[in-house]
């Protein structure tokens, strides 16, 4: 991957950015989706913001490399911080990062957000309690991917504030719109979830040190939903 060809799972990210967005990039690593989206004529600015300095640097120089400096700036900084209100930013991706320190970062971030920025996020696990910040945040979701690369499966959440929703727990689970539209890849992952739950009940009973009675009954009630789900 680089700032030509990005992964799929990063296209699909792309993909759900709106044409000639202000788009705010975090946790950018190399860069490689802002200075993509800005090669290919897709969006009008962009700020990339990393939070470690080693990543920073790269974005520095896949920026410079591509003579994007006045259109693409490059922030070392926490979360959405990298934002500031002159930058005028509509859409703000968050990929590669588990769900909950996505939400933490949208959390801790609320003060730069405007409100009508488009989220598009892309969780590697988490992903239940990143909606539930969503739903108690007042942000409707728009648009669910889910796509396999590699051997995993990548979610993709597209959100923008709107009236107040509310998702029942099992949509908080499986993705209310993925819920909906059950596509053989959703079936697939969640018979994959499934084998996966009974394997960790299984060697749950059996573990020689006190497990939390709570933590096992969480899973047997996930591993339920996921059987009804595929029944
Ligand atoms: C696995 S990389 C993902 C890079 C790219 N977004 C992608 O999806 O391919 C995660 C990046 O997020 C950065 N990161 C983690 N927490 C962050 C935070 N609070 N603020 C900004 N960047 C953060 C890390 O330094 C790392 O470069």
């Amino acid at each position: 991957m680089n700032e030509h060809t990005l992964s799929r799972r990063l296209e699909r990210v792309a993909a759900n950015v709106p044409v000639g967005a202000r788009l705010a990039d975090i946790g950018s690593d190399h860069g490689y989706l802002p200075v993509a989206m800005m090669r290919r004529g897709l969006i009008a600015a962009a700020v990339a913001g990393e939070v470690a300095a080693t990543p920073f640097h790269a974005a520095q120089r896949t920026v410079r490399d591509n003579g994007l400096e006045k259109s693409i700036t490059v922030r070392l900084a926490d979360g959405l911080a990298a934002i500031e209100v002159g930058d005028g930013i509509t859409a703000i991706s968050i990929c590669g990062m588990g769900g909950e320190t996505i939400r933490d970062i949208l959390d801790n971030g609320k003060a730069h957000l405007a409100g009508h920025e488009r989220l598009i996020l892309q969780p590697n696990g988490g992903e239940q309690p990143l909606r539930h910040w969503l739903m108690h945040n007042g942000y409707r979701i728009l648009t669910e991917e889910l796509l396999q690369e590699n051997r995993f499966y990548y979610e993709i959440i597209v959100a923008e504030r709107a009236e107040p929703v509310t998702y029942t727990d099992e949509e908080l689970y499986f993705g209310p719109l993925q819920l909906q539209a059950r596509s053989p890849e959703f079936l697939a992952k969640w018979q994959r979830m499934l084998r996966q739950k009974h394997k960790t009940l299984a060697s749950l009973e059996q573990a020689k040190q006190w497990v939390p009675e709570d933590k096992v009954q969480e899973i047997a009630r996930q591993a339920r939903w996921i059987a009804q789900l595929l029944a």
